[in-house]
């Protein structure tokens, strides 16, 4: 269909085009139009038919609006294959087609309030209202899956299709049928109705999709991009047991025709479109409900459609925005259609999670553990609410995967709680100065040579003197859950180091505050607040300092039952590794990191000297071991492992977590596990857990989702 020279060239035109819209409107000239229309063409055909879209829904949105624009200027140009006049294609080939009773229309994008109020205005002129009497809406999910077209005859499924051209599309029988939330049969017949066509989104859910990718990962397929890809891609698979497999859901959100035994028409007997919702609801089909709602007038939309926006993330299925439909059919009926959407409905677009932006540069950071993250300078870009300019590539295996080069145009996202991340670098956008990220082999701080543990994906500074992992430390050192300094952080840090005031944890008991107080920003009384905090600080429980002094895999839990051990932290010198590994909840790696901490007289010494500083070592009589203490965590008692490659947080930091909600972290599938946390392309150890069949197996995101907030 597009070469790939074609392809280079129409990415490139894009870019150009989405450039140029960003500061000024484009001119009204054919040339430019026919540019636009090719450009959109191609998208569509990326996003219906390849399953593989470079553009994100937003900037498809503005090139749209601006043909709009020029087609409205100049009406003589106006093509009649124009993307504004039809609806994308998405017929595969591959299937019978099937024509539609009505054509299958896409939907107007709204963005903001003000576009609501555009869109109601329009109607009340269309229906014949006064500007001040209310419109009745009713507003549900713009579900991100694959329209499907379902046709019955005679209270029986007769017919499935995919949207296709608007005007016919692929037959999908065989794997409607398969999907359970479809009804084979429905008694049409007592609401008078002999044949009607219903439009509605075949969509997997969110759990679903993550228990399919798990399932992938075990069994060492390609994992699913994400659930709109997989549900728009089994809706046409031949094999239905598949779409079963996948738990294919459809959502019904319309009845577009409806006639009865003599071909009369019978949808414009019902009054409204909540009274069709409710019908089909009452036959079996499954329909949006709490998540639906019938407004009274054009606000309580836009206040519907922002609480939703709030909790989009929480809800069980993708969407991307709210449809906002007029209740009443007859006044549909007034608004009519264009050739490419209805007038009498509109889509309010969730903010964009997705966009396109150059990656500049990478950066090597140097962690508190000397773990090196490659972070990608961008340009900055506004990503739902925000504006994105760096995120972490986490580590060398990814860059190489992604196949990320330095000057890449890459899409990025941004969904939830989730940490920004690259999707994907766009390689048809690639003119040749791309040049590929060089992961250095020294510390790019210290300059001392990097180390990779076995079985690590993460390359590492080792000198302890390094000044970045100094840095670091301190910043964790001060940190709230460790010594909780208050109003000590980073910036104070950093301006206390480069000042040469500050070099390891004991200058902090020994800051000069009368030079403090002359520093630019400071005073007389902010470094009297700080001295005070510090000073504070001293009389902290023993667990905390434990905890503040970094040692990796040694989270607030396990410095707790440590603590609990030692008459002063300066005693778990003289532990073995064995009497380590025999402690309650402290798992053999964290065994093996305090052994290796404790061995080192100079952390002894740094110990000592804290305490000649008057900061409390010794364990208070609060943190004697007791019970209570360990059964408190969301995970007390339970052991966890993690496996595979992890997105939200690194391995060590998702470790971290879990301990400091009391589990213990295990190096390998036993029978003693508890809970396996599965990352992207976990191999063996979910297989081995899986066989065990006592294990609870957990995704990613469902382990992040439990962490207490
Ligand atoms: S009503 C005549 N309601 O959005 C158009 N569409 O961009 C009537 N969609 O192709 C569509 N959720 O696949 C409607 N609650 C909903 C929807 C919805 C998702 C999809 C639909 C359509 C696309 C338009």
């Amino acid at each position: 269909m597009y070469t790939t020279e074609k392809q280079t060239a129409l990415a490139q035109l894009t870019l150009s085009l989405s450039q140029q819209i960003k500061t000024q409107n484009l001119p009204h000239d054919e040339p430019t139009l026919r540019s636009l229309e090719e450009v959109l063409h191609y998208h569509e055909w990326r996003y219906y038919v390849q399953n593989d879209a470079i553009l994100s829904d937003y900037d498809y949105d503005m090139l749209y609006k601006q043909l709009e624009r020029i087609e409205a200027a100049r009406p003589e140009l106006v093509s009649s294959t124009s993307p504004t006049k039809r609806v994308g294609s998405d017929l595969s080939g591959d299937f019978v087609t099937v024509p539609h009773y009505s054509p299958m229309l896409s939907l107007e994008n709204t963005y903001n309030a003000d576009d609501l109020n555009d869109f109601d205005r329009k109607v009340h002129e269309r229906v014949n209202q006064a500007v001040d009497a209310p419109i009745e809406y009713v507003v549900e999910p713009k579900f991100d899956g694959g329209t499907i077209c379902l046709v019955y005859e005679n209270n029986a499924l007769l017919r499935a299709a995919t949207r296709g051209n608007g005007n016919a599309g692929d037959d999908i029988t065989a794997n409607a049928q398969a999907m359970r939330t479809i009804p084979l049969h429905a008694d049409f017949a007592q609401y008078g109705i002999f044949r009607c066509e219903l439009r509605g989104e075949a969509i997997i859910s969110k759990p679903n999709f993550d228990a399919l990718n798990i399932i992938k990962t075990a069994t060492g397929q390609a994992l699913l991009a994400n659930p709109r890809n997989a549900a728009t891609g089994v809706m046409r698979v031949k094999d239905p047991s598949e779409v079963r497999l996948r738990r294919l859901e459809a959502f019904v959100y319309q009845m577009a025709y409806a006639v009865d035994a003599d071909g009369k028409d019978v949808l414009s007997s019902i009054a409204t479109h909540h009274e069709v919702m409710e019908l089909l609801q009452k036959l079996g089909f499954k329909v949006p409900t709490i998540e639906r709602k019938l407004c009274k007038n054009i606000s309580e939309v836009a206040a519907f459609a922002e609480h939703w926006e709030a909790r989009r993330d929480s809800y069980d299925y993708e969407i991307d925005g709210m449809v906002v439909k007029v209740n009443r059919v007859d006044w549909q009926a007034m608004c009519g259609l264009t050739s490419h959407h209805p007038r009498w409905a509109v889509a309010y677009k969730f903010k964009a999670r997705q966009a396109t932006t150059r990656l500049r540069e990478v950066e090597f950071q140097v962690g508190r553990t000397g773990a090196i993250t490659p972070v990608a300078k961008l340009e900055p870009v506004a990503l739902a609410g925000v504006t994105v300019s760096s995120v972490s590539l986490h580590n060398a295996d990814l860059i190489r995967e992604k196949d990320i080069h330095i000057g890449d145009m890459v899409l990025v996202e941004r969904a939830g709680d989730v940490i920004p991340y690259i999707v994907k670098a766009i390689a048809e956008l690639r003119d040749g100065s791309e040049t590929p990220v060089q992961f250095p082999t020294v510390c790019p701080v210290c300059a001392s040579t990097l180390i990779r543990p076995e079985k690590e994906a993460v390359w590492r500074c080792d000198n302890d003197d390094c000044s970045a992992k100094i840095v670091e430390r301190l910043v964790h050192f001060v940190s709230k859950d460790a010594m909780n300094i208050d109003g000590f952080g980073r910036a104070y840090i950093e301006r206390f180091w480069q000042e040469g005031m500050l070099d390891s944890v004991t200058g902090i008991y020994g800051l000069n505050y009368d030079k403090i107080k002359t520093f630019e920003g400071f005073g007389e009384r902010s470094a009297e607040k700080l001295r005070i905090a510090v000073e504070q600080s001293k009389q902290n429980p023993a667990y905390r300092l434990l905890y503040a002094l970094g040692i990796r895999h040694i989270g607030e839990g396990g410095s707790k039952i440590l603590t609990a051990e030692v008459e002063r932290l300066q005693d778990l010198q003289n532990w073995s590794l064995e009497q380590l590994r025999e402690l309650r909840d402290i798992g053999p790696k964290v065994a093996q990191q305090v052994f290796d901490y404790f061995s080192n007289p100079k952390h002894i010494a740094l110990l000592d000297a804290l305490a000649e500083l008057g900061v409390n070592t010794t364990r208070l009589p609060e943190e004697q071991r007791n019970d209570a203490m360990v059964q408190d965590g969301l995970w007390s008692g339970k052991t966890i492992l993690f496996t595979g490659k992890m997105y939200q947080a690194s391995r060590e930091q998702a470790e971290a977590i879990a301990q400091q909600h009391g589990a213990k972290v295990l190096s390998g599938v036993s029978k003693d596990l508890n809970i396996l946390v599965v990352g992207e392309k976990a191999g063996s150890k979910l297989a081995k857990a899986q066989k065990l069949g006592t294990v609870q197996i957990m995704t990613e995101a469902e382990f992040f989702e439990q962490v207490p907030k």
